[in-house]
Parts: structure tokens; C-alpha cells; sequence
């Protein structure tokens, strides 16, 4: 074929694709047009391959010729589609201009950061700073300046995830204790809230990754008195006023004497129920008053200075709040699911 001859078929092939995009009434239609002169075996493409058989003098002027008419066929099927999904918008018979229309989903905040922000409301309010570290932590911080010695379980590779040597995930907020009071002197009140991670396993209680916040309070004559009454208030904030408090004896390296505080069950208010055990009481809590050696870690004076300190476990407060019964479920990232709140 001529250079001539093959332009003159082209435009005509293109004429007569416009024309049948014209009465397509469908995308799919249009879809099968398109496909029937631009596809990979369309009567458009096949002719354009023939540009190879002109003389190479020839080649690029009617290349150059072809394409024009190809682009501009796409083009017209592009505003053709574009034509047919008005008409369908467009109001008419069969469409009901009175139904609602349809709602854009709207984004919420993470139930997990709801109870996070609510804390740490309650606790500012209580005179408490907040402070953040870092979640890649030096094994220092998460574990030696908290007294907590190279025989301590969690320090076992079992146990945490290590990053390097002397790097491991903070299997608590505990760290940010020793961070702030490296920066400044006492007095110190702050809260960290933040992300933690050890290698459980999961189930419904435990999650590899979870959130605390630790708490720290540090100057001249504090006493557990102090602990008692800030952590008592801090239950009556977050759980109501009926709540209760009562604080066991327990262990922590880096407190002494140290406890757990439990509130009054918030399913059963102590009756005993299904969410409590049978027991009446929730633990939410570890605290105690702040070891010596921790202070002595940050150049602190324990003859001078005392202090108490606390961690508590953010999906746990988040879980009893809105009665959720798997920790996993905080994590999955369920529409459904969290739309709930
Ligand atoms: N770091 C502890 C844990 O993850 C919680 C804790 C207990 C923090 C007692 C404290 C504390 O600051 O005094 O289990």
C-alpha cells in the first residue's frame, strides 16, 4: 500500500469509529469499540504496522500521520464514555431525585487513641508533663537504669526483641522515666504514653504490641500517701466516682515497695462477674515508690529527693471501657468493628 493509500484508510476506518461510538449506549459497548479499532488486533493498529513496508523515506511522515488519526479516535471514545456517564447522572425517567444521597465514609479517632487522650487529660489536670521517648530503645534505658539486671526474664531474647546488640523494642514506657530525669532536676511530674512490644504470644489478652503510660513524680517528702491519693483520683476521673481502689503488694526492679492497684469491678461493681474472674476487682495498674538505685542512675539523690512511679496498660482501660473482649481486635483495622466508637 501506498503512503497516500494508507492515511486515506485510516481516516476512514477512524470516520467510521466515531460514528458507531455516537449510538454506542453503553460503556461496555464503548469498551468493545475501543477494543475492535485500538486494541492490540484492531483494524486501527493493524493498519499501522504497515508503515514498516514504505520506504524508509516514507515511514516517519506516515507514522507521524497514523498516530494523529489514532490519538484523535481515543480522544473522541474517551468523550464519548465521558458523555455516556453524564447522561446516566443526569435526572430523568426512573430516577428518584428524593432518596438520600449516598454518604462519603468519615474517618474517626482510634478508640486506642480516644482512652490515650482522655488519660492523659486527667493526669494534666493532676499538675502531670507529657513526655514521649523513643520506641527503638538502648537496652540501658529499658532495662539496667531501671534496675532491672541482666538475670531479669524479660531481658531474655524469649522475651523481647532485640534490634541489634544493646537495641531492643521497650517491652515498657518504663525507659521515659530515666530520659526525662537525665534532662532535667527535680521536681519531676510527667506521664509517656506510648507504644511497647514483647514476644508473646498472642491471644485475647496479649498483643506483641500494646500501649502504656508511665507515670513519675519526684521531689523532696513524697510519700505513698501521695501515690494513694493521685492514683485514687486518677480512678475516679477515668472510672467514676463510684469506683474504688485497693493496692496489693507485688514486684517491681525498679520500685520498692511496689503494688498493683486494682479498681472495683466495672462490670459487676464487686458482685463478681464473668469480666472480673469472679474476683470483683480489676488490676489496672503496677506502681510503688521509686527504687534508690533508680535515682542514683540519674544522679539524683535519694537522701534528698523520693518519688512514686506507675505504668498502666492503655488497651486494658480501653477494653474495660467499652467492654471488648479481644485485644486482637484493636489492632485489625475492622471498619465494622471500630465504627462502633
Ligand atoms: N513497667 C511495668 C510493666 O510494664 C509497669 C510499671 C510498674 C511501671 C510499676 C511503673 C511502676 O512505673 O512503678 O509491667
Amino acid at each position: 500500500m501506498s503512503s497516500e493509500r494508507l492515511r486515506a484508510k485510516a481516516e476512514e476506518i477512524a470516520s467510521r469509529a466515531g460514528r458507531e461510538a455516537d449510538s454506542c449506549a453503553s460503556a461496555q459497548e464503548l469498551d468493545a469499540l475501543r477494543v475492535r479499532y485500538l486494541g492490540r488486533k484492531g483494524e486501527l493498529t493493524a493498519l499501522l504496522r504497515e508503515v514498516g513496508t514504505l520506504a524508509p523515506e516514507a515511514r516517519r511522515a506516515a507514522g507521524d500521520a497514523l498516530n494523529r488519526v489514532k490519538e484523535e479516535l481515543a480522544a473522541r471514545l474517551t468523550v464519548a464514555a465521558s458523555a455516556l456517564a453524564e447522561e446516566r447522572a443526569a435526572p430523568g425517567p426512573g430516577r428518584d431525585l428524593t432518596l438520600p444521597g449516598r454518604r462519603p465514609p468519615v474517618g474517626r479517632v482510634h478508640p486506642l487513641t480516644q482512652t490515650t487522650l482522655e488519660l492523659l487529660d486527667v493526669f494534666r489536670h493532676l499538675g502531670f508533663a507529657v513526655h514521649e521517648g523513643p520506641e527503638v530503645e538502648l537496652e540501658y534505658y529499658n532495662f539496667e537504669a531501671l534496675n532491672t539486671p541482666a538475670w531479669h526474664p524479660s531481658r531474655d531474647e524469649q522475651d523481647s526483641f532485640y534490634l541489634a546488640p544493646g537495641v531492643v523494642l521497650r517491652t515498657h514506657t518504663s525507659p521515659v522515666q530515666i530520659r526525662v530525669m537525665e534532662r532535667q532536676p527535680p521536681p519531676v511530674r510527667m506521664v509517656a504514653p506510648g507504644r511497647c512490644y514483647r514476644r508473646d504470644n498472642p491471644d485475647a489478652t496479649h498483643a506483641v504490641m500494646f500501649h502504656q503510660i508511665e507515670g513519675l513524680y519526684v521531689d523532696r517528702g513524697v510519700t505513698f500517701g501521695d501515690l494513694r491519693g493521685t492514683l485514687e483520683e486518677f480512678a475516679r476521673e477515668t472510672f467514676g466516682t463510684a469506683t474504688r481502689a485497693r493496692f496489693r503488694p507485688s514486684y517491681f526492679p525498679f520500685t520498692e515497695p511496689s503494688a498493683e492497684m486494682d479498681i472495683l469491678c466495672v462490670g459487676c461493681r464487686g458482685e463478681g462477674c464473668r469480666m472480673c474472674g469472679h474476683a470483683g476487682w480489676l488490676e489496672v495498674m503496677g506502681c510503688g515508690m521509686v527504687h534508690p538505685a533508680v535515682l542514683r542512675a540519674v544522679r539524683y539523690d535519694p537522701e534528698e529527693v523520693s518519688g512514686f512511679a506507675f505504668g498502666l496498660g492503655i488497651d486494658r482501660v480501653t477494653m474495660l471501657r467499652y467492654r471488648i473482649d479481644d485485644i486482637r481486635l484493636l489492632t485489625e483495622n475492622d471498619i465494622l468493628f471500630l465504627d462502633q466508637f
